[in-house]
């Protein structure tokens, strides 16, 4: 269970990471964090690349931070960007919070008043994972 104050903790986060979002090519800056179920905050921003296609997404960033600090579970995931209508994960970046968090709760912010929470098996459903390796 995620407490009001770790939504609102990790919403935050993930809106300062936005402030760092290396992207001069889209100018669509993008911040995330994810939770682990250690309860520490983990946060990445986007960061692209002149040769464009190398470009990675916020979610991304922040999930390989906590998994390169040894996490293994991330229970929720926020995600902001600087526009009126909050937008969902890419097809990716689904599939990589598929890795560590099946059941993640994603939390979907903006600067206007819609929010969006979702887990993720409603955005990534019949997913490919770890277990259908063992099969
Ligand atoms: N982007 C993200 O960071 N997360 C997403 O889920 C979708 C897209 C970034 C990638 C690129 O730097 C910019 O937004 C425009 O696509």
């Amino acid at each position: 269970m995620i407490s009001d104050q770790q939504t609102s903790e990790l919403r935050e986060s993930a809106k300062r990471a936005s402030e760092n979002a290396y992207c001069c090519y889209s100018r669509f800056s993008v911040g995330a964090s994810a939770l682990t179920s250690s309860g520490k905050i983990y946060s990445g921003c986007n960061i692209e690349n002149a040769s464009y296609g190398l470009a990675i997404c916020a979610e991304r960033t922040a999930i390989f931070n906590a998994v390169s600090s040894g996490e293994r579970e991330i229970v929720a995931v926020a995600i902001y960007t600087p526009t009126k209508k909050p937008t969902a994960p890419c097809g990716a970046c689904r599939q990589v919070i598929n890795e560590f968090g099946p059941e993640a709760t994603i939390f979907c912010g903006c600067d206007g008043s819609d929010s969006l929470q979702l887990r993720l098996d409603e955005l990534l459903p019949s997913a490919f994972g770890p277990n259908d390796l063992a099969s």
